[in-house]
């Protein structure tokens, strides 16, 4: 029998309260097959045969609760420049990397986050098509935006009523994705197309037989256009591309010095002659890297910027990682210090490291194993000090703390509690999360009931072993699951009302 948790879930609530569709026989909204589709799957490596374990369980209220409810969350560390220390509790001021899939995720954050969040920055899977990413990138439009609509309709609800949000992304779904996002957030809430020059020229890419492609877009809505948290950006001359290449500096000074001018006026001379008839400061534009002003590594892709955590860790590359300069622009422009910055595409943490030397609070959630051996280490190095990205502009030496933990799954319990094929069957079906057997097929209960008694001990297990099961709340206190006392406190308290 379930024992009283005191986790409320209020999913119904939520769901009542979704933005109304655009109305008006004059309005335009974007429509597309199983657009109110509340699909469910994996979205990692192994799950790349989307659709086929996606399932849209649209019209099935039990389903859609159980997808869209809070979850438990396990594992809490928290982390400081000394290591690792006891969590016994959570505070409103903690920042969180929480390894999980962000729908799960988010629907666990809401009751404690609703309304809190003045920033959110996504980078989510582009839609390329290629399989050249350790997660899936390989969707149909139609679930893509499925896919999106769901967690923009989460993210709407968690932002702050100053909050903004920024989607960056790129030709394969940003027209679709301006669409949908004034759909969710309303056309008045959008604040600006943002072109990101994303990089130098370099051989392979100028071999196009076209324009060369060389930007992302990235989308900025609000809110409430009202009400948004705006703080104007300026390049200064620190920013400001150099008017001499460095080869072209020391011909004009080696040419000055031919003419008899001493080394010293030299220097004098090139300085003045770079910032000469410069503005003591430039406001931002929307396009960004593209001006005479706003040089290449004021915001540089991650390669030039030379921070990639393959480098900074000795791991894989986390393909698509943004630099810290990048969430800078963002961060300082739509927040304060003190304010959330969330971030549940997290990868390799850019917006958390950033978030966290410009001293704001963060929520960063990541899918990958990598949320442990990647996200997780660098963040261990952010609070210990590191020297990279931004480090050395906002003057960062260290300090602070994060709490890491993750989605609690059934699957370590299920695997664990040597129950029989039937008793184990039982609770699985009550689940209702097997979507494949871990083979490449669909699950199907009738096959499954068909098969001998030994052969059902081991499919069960595969598909187990396959297929993530996050822990509704509610079942915190299951035996099977054995979570800690400590464990069971903090998720009540993190779904309970009064913060
Ligand atoms: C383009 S990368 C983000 C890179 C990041 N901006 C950085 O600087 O490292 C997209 C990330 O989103 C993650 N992701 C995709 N779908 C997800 C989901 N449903 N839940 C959580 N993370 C997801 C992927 O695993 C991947 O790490």
């Amino acid at each position: 029998m379930r024992r009283e948790t005191g986790i409320r879930d209020d999913t119904a609530a939520f769901l009542a309260d979704l933005p109304a569709p655009a109305g008006g026989a004059r309005d335009v909204s974007l429509e597309w097959p199983g657009k109110g589709a509340w699909l469910e799957g994996g979205l990692g490596h192994d799950e790349r045969a989307v659709p086929r374990f996606h399932r849209d369980i649209e019209g099935e209220p039990q389903q859609v609760a159980r997808l869209l409810s809070p979850k438990l969350l396990t594992g809490f560390t928290r982390w400081d420049g000394d290591g690792a220390t006891d969590c016994a509790a959570l505070s409103p001021q903690d920042n969180l990397l929480i390894r999980g899939e962000n729908l799960q995720v988010l629907a666990t954050l809401r009751r404690r986050y609703r309304g809190q969040v003045t920033l959110i920055y996504i980078d989510p899977p582009y839609n390329t098509a290629s399989g050249g990413f350790a997660y899936n990138d390989r969707f149909t439009r139609a679930d893509w935006l499925s896919f999106m609509r769901a967690r923009l309709l989460f993210a709407r609800d968690l932002l702050a009523p100053n909050g903004s949000i920024y989607v960056n992304i790129d030709f394969n779904e940003a027209h679709y994705l301006k669409v949908l996002m004034d759909e969710v957030f309303g056309p008045s809430n959008f604040q600006r197309e943002i072109i990101w020059r994303i990089g130098w020229l370099s051989g392979f890419k100028t071999r196009a037989k076209n324009f060369i492609r060389n930007h992302d877009t990235i989308l900025f809505y609000s809110r409430d256009a009202e009400r948004m948290t705006f703080n104007k950006a300026y390049l200064g001359p620190h920013d400001f591309a150099p008017r001499f290449k460095p080869a072209e500096a020391a011909e004009l000074s080696a040419t000055l010095e031919r003419e008899g001018l001493a080394k010293s006026a030299v220097r004098r001379v090139m300085k003045a002659a770079q910032s000469i008839g410069l503005p003591a400061r430039y406001p931002v534009e929307d396009v960004w890297n593209a001006s005479s002003y706003d040089r290449l590594n004021s915001v540089a892709i991650t390669s030039y910027a030379g921070e990639s955590v393959s480098k900074l860790l000795g791991t894989q590359e986390v393909k698509g990682q943004k630099s810290e300069s990048l969430m800078k622009r963002v961060i300082e422009a739509s927040s304060d210090p003190g304010d959330i910055v969330l971030d549940f595409f997290a990868g390799s943490g850019s917006t958390c490291a950033a978030a966290h030397k410009l001293g704001r609070r963060w929520i960063g959630v990541e899918q990958m194993d990598y949320a442990s051996t990647i996200t997780l280490e660098r963040m261990k190095k952010v609070v210990a000090g590191d020297r990279v990205g931004i480090s050395k502009r906002v003057g960062w030496q260290g300090g602070g703390s994060f709490v890491f933990c993750q989605l609690a799954d059934w699957r370590e319990a299920l695997l664990a509690s040597g129950e029989n094929p039937d008793a184990l069957a039982g609770r699985v079906r009550a689940l209702g999360w097997l979507l494949h057997d871990g083979a490449g097929e669909a699950w199907d209960w009738s096959r499954f009931d068909a098969l001998p008694d030994a052969e059902q001990r081991i499919a069960l297990t595969r598909a187990i072993a396959a297929n993530p099961m996050p822990v509704a709340a509610g079942d915190a206190h299951d035996p099977l699951l054995a979570l800690t006392d400590a464990e069971n406190a903090i998720n009540t308290a993190f779904q309970s009302a009064d913060r």
